[in-house]
């Protein structure tokens, strides 16, 4: 099992995603057999702490319309980063004509800091394939494909060994709980950058192509693998239909603390005294969830925090009070993208981070489209630029005029939100970047040429 911390958080918190950290007999998330001490992979005591009764309910009780109802009135957002809501996707899905369909996992995790979608499976991993088998059978599908990076051996061990128990006790594969209903599970094993995160991108790639993304629509829940209608999920958003439907939408609903529905889990590192990751309910703020982690080690103090990963948005430390849940973060310039929380303190310069993040977006960027390929470029330059003190004129406009044109192209979500850690930067920190392009000084003493003049003056 991957070495991680996984933080506890407090008692009264719902764990629909992972066991409690360091539980022992405790009540845990839906069929997580780790809950009861067990290992993860133990399908008598998965099944004994309720896996597996979600689907039966699902296959032996419920019409495919109903599953659907249950999920939209649970309230359920997609986990992948954007909230898209996930009924709309299934009964997108299951509504199209198609002689096959297929179910996606998307656990590839494409920000190379961030190993939630990991752990996950190696710590759930029934709740996720009942989760996925569940949408199967709702959108008529008889292959789920579990997507993954090849470096992730131990959650590949963990699925495999998870899957081989199910089937041998008939809830995948052929004629599942003697439905006459196959349910197949792939693991697919890829290896590549980051854009290999992206929907359209992960779905060729599976059937072993070099892939960009595709224009949307088609969606791929009407033109997906193979050319047929596909459901693709994040790892997490699939683990948590089980519970939803075992306890009703209700449940799910009123796991969140404010502004949505369920849980989620978070990655924070930085300058924290114990980095790791926790499961905290939707709409919990940001400075909660920074206290999980220990807060910012004395004497140091929190300047920022970036959220949602390389194209996260740099926000000040007043975020503190900002609910972690969709629409609070879009209102304050960042998203929750791979989930993570990157605690920033004085010893960094925020006109550096933004610039490296941005420049690291446009060595993503696919090409395909020319405002987010020349303009990300564009726009890691200038934010060099910032970095040496030397803008050439309003560079400032430029970045918004930029921004604008970038985001209009929307091709795929990776440009819209490349341009965040440089708009943050002008939205939250202008003073900083004054420091730099107006007073030609770096506080935080990082940008070389100005440090190194600095010191010049100085001696
Ligand atoms: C550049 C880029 C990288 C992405 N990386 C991931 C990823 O690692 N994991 C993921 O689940 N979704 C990722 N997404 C989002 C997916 O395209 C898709 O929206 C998501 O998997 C849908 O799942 P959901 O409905 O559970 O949110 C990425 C999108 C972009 C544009
Ligand atoms: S927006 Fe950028 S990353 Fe997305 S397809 Fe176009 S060039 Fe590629």
């Amino acid at each position: 099992m991957t070495t991680v911390n996984v933080l506890p958080t407090p008692d009264k918190w719902p764990h629909l995603l992972l066991p409690a950290a360091g539980a022992s007999g405790a009540a845990g998330a839906s069929g997580a057999a780790g809950a009861s001490g067990a290992a993860p992979t133990d399908l008598d005591a998965a099944v004994a702490a309720g896996a597996f009764k979600g689907l039966t309910e699902a296959i032996k009780e419920m019409t495919a319309g109903e599953i659907v109802a249950v999920l939209a009135n649970s309230g359920l957002r997609g986990r992948g980063g954007a909230g898209f809501p996930t009924s709309e996707k299934w009964r997108a899905c299951a509504l199209t004509a198609a002689d096959r369909r297929y179910v996606v996992v998307h656990a590839y995790q494409a920000d190379p800091a961030v190993f939630t979608d990991r752990v996950l499976l190696e710590r759930s991993p029934y709740a996720v394939l009942e989760g996925a088998a569940i949408a199967a059978v709702a959108v008529g599908a008889s292959d789920i494909i579990v997507a993954l990076h090849a470096e992730a051996t131990e959650a590949i061990a963990t699925l495999e060994t998870a899957i081989r128990e199910a089937e041998v006790a008939g809830y995948l594969g052929n004629d599942v709980l003697g439905s006459g209903r196959d349910i197949n599970v792939e693991v697919k094993p890829l290896q590549g950058a980051y854009m290999l995160g992206e929907e359209t991108v992960l779905l060729k790639g599976i059937e072993g192509h070099r892939g960009q993304p595709e224009q949307q629509p088609p969606y791929p829940t009407t033109r997906g693998l193979y050319g047929k209608p596909t459901l693709v999920h994040n790892a997490q958003t699939f683990a948590v239909v089980p519970g939803i439907i075992t306890g009703g939408p209700g449940t799910y609903l009123e796991a969140a603390a404010k502004g949505g529905a369920g849980t989620v889990l978070v990655q924070i590192s930085g300058s924290v005294v114990n980095p790791g990751l926790a499961e905290v309910p939707l709409g919990t703020t940001i400075g909660e969830i920074v206290v999980l982690a220990g807060g910012v080690p004395a004497p140091h103090t929190v300047k920022a925090f970036l959220v949602g990963g390389p194209s996260g948005g740099i926000l000040p430390p007043g975020a503190g009070k900002t609910p972690y849940e969709f629409e609070a973060l879009e209102a304050a310039g960042a998203w929750m993208g791979s989930g993570s929380i990157v605690v920033v303190d004085e010893r960094v310069c925020l006109v550096d981070l933004a610039s490296v993040l941005t420049r690291f977006c446009a060595d993503q960027a696919c090409g395909k489209t020319i405002p987010c390929r020349i303009g990300l470029r564009r726009m890691a330059e200038i934010g060099a630029r910032f970095c040496e003190g030397q803008p050439r004129g309003d560079e400032i406009e430029r970045l918004t005029d930029l921004s604008a044109d970038i985001v209009a192209s929307r091709l795929c979500d990776h440009e819209r939100r490349s341009t965040l850690p440089l708009l943050s930067l002008v939205r939250y920190f202008r003073d900083e970047l004054d420091d730099h392009i107006v007073r030609s000084t770096c506080p935080a003493g990082i940008c070389q040429p100005m440090a190194a003049s600095r010191a010049r003056a100085v001696s």
